[in-house]
């Protein structure tokens, strides 16, 4: 099969990339957008700069600010609710993952028949939906530019993943004026989980010429930035070398795939409503461990991304050393030691494995695990 590079229309990266969306999206037959957030970004402000440029257009629009960290199938179904109560037909979301990965489920929901959780899987979005800007503020999920929405349908206790192209927001917007607000635990979680990103789509079988450099890239910009963006978050320059690290990983993993970190990280994730970056950080040295076995070469390669010089290693010691900087990386921007600090206990791990198994980013992890090679690595992370 084809390779096939999935990308949003228009991305429009740097400070004032708001209202140059807004610009756009003035140009389009549209009404009133219904805009999915979170409470906390309202409260701060982050919104006003988007207020300020669709009232400049005299565009109406309707704020749902109900959004939650785990978005889950019940929220998708009360903003549904508010977009059709509201008259709205096209969407803006502004956010990290949660927001972004809420409105992409709204918007599912706004043009195709069915509940939110028919939709699980892959390739099972027939429309579309309206005109779709997300904004991001967190480097970060890529969600701004992905084919992905995580949904946790709270029922089955299981963390759904969308995966649909037609998911991929018509303008996506990354302004760095935007995450200077962001804590500096938030800009560690998210970071590593950019990392995750680049390395995982870096790793997966699915790698392509076209997704290869922009992973390594991500991951040179996020060893360099990423603990300069915890120490001082005001650094505009670090925030804006993130915004584009994790822009490129989605550009990679968007189109190569994920692998077992994800897999496995969705599970603590979905039963413990644990933060999704720092559950892969902590997962991330653990499973490179296992991969680097079958592909040491890829792992040297990231060692070198990362600042190392690998000139006088064997491929085995090449690939310990990317684990000890993955490690180092995280040690330094502050992400808890292992899962036990999250309140995580063993009895917990039997749950997840078959979930584990069944996870779709599961399918591009180099090396398939069997059941007790996961149990052993979650074991491994506690
Ligand atoms: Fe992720």
């Amino acid at each position: 099969m084809a390779f096939s590079l999935n990308l949003p229309k228009l991305s429009i990266m740097g400070q004032g990339a708001v209202a140059d969306s807004i610009e756009e999206l003035a140009q389009q037959s549209i009404k009133r957008p219904l805009i999915v957030t979170d409470n906390n970004l309202l409260e701060l402000g982050v919104l006003d700069s988007l207020f300020a440029a669709l009232e400049s257009k005299s565009i109406e629009y309707y704020v749902f600010n109900q959004v939650t960290p785990n978005p889950t199938a019940n929220l998708v179904r009360t903003g549904y609710q508010a977009y059709l109560d509201n008259n709205c037909d096209c969407f803006i979301a502004v956010g990290g993952g949660s927001p972004v990965d809420c409105a992409k489920a709204i918007r599912i929901m706004s043009a195709n028949p069915g509940d939110i959780c028919d939709y699980n899987g892959i390739g099972k979005v027939v429309n579309a939906g309206g005109y779709f800007i997300a904004i991001n503020t967190t480097a970060g999920t890529a969600a701004e530019m992905t084919s992905n929405s995580v949904i946790t349908d709270e029922e089955n206790k299981v963390k759904m993943v969308i995966i649909d192209a037609k998911q991929i927001p018509d303008i996506a917007v990354n302004d760095p004026g935007l995450m200077i607000g962001l804590p500096a635990n938030i800009t560690a979680s998210t970071g590593m989980d950019s990392l995750t990103h680049a390395i995982e789509s870096y790793v997966t079988p699915g790698a392509h010429t076209l997704t290869e450099p922009t992973a390594l890239e991500a991951i040179k910009l996020i060893a360099k930035w990423l603990p300069v963006a915890v120490k001082d978050g005001a650094d505009i320059e670090a925030r804006d070398k993130l915004a584009c690290a994790q822009f490129l990983a989605g550009m990679s993993f968007n189109s190569a795939g994920l692998g077992l970190v994800h897999a496995m990280a969705h599970q603590p994730g979905a039963t413990h409503n644990l933060p999704h970056g720092v559950c892969n950080a902590i997962l991330l040295p653990i499973v490179c461990e296992f991969n680097a076995a079958v592909s040491p070469e890829r792992f040297r390669a990231i060692a070198e991304a990362m600042g190392a010089n690998t000139s006088k290693l064997n491929d085995v010691e090449a690939a310990n050393l990317s684990v000890k900087k993955i490690r180092d990386l995280s040690e330094l921007v502050g992400i808890p030691g292992g899962l036990a600090e999250l309140g995580i206990v063993e009895d917990d791990i039997g749950g997840w494995i078959d979930k584990a198994m069944s996870d779709p980013c599961l399918g591009g992890n180099p090396r398939q695990p069997s059941p007790k090679d996961i149990t052993e690595l979650f074991k491994r992370a506690m």
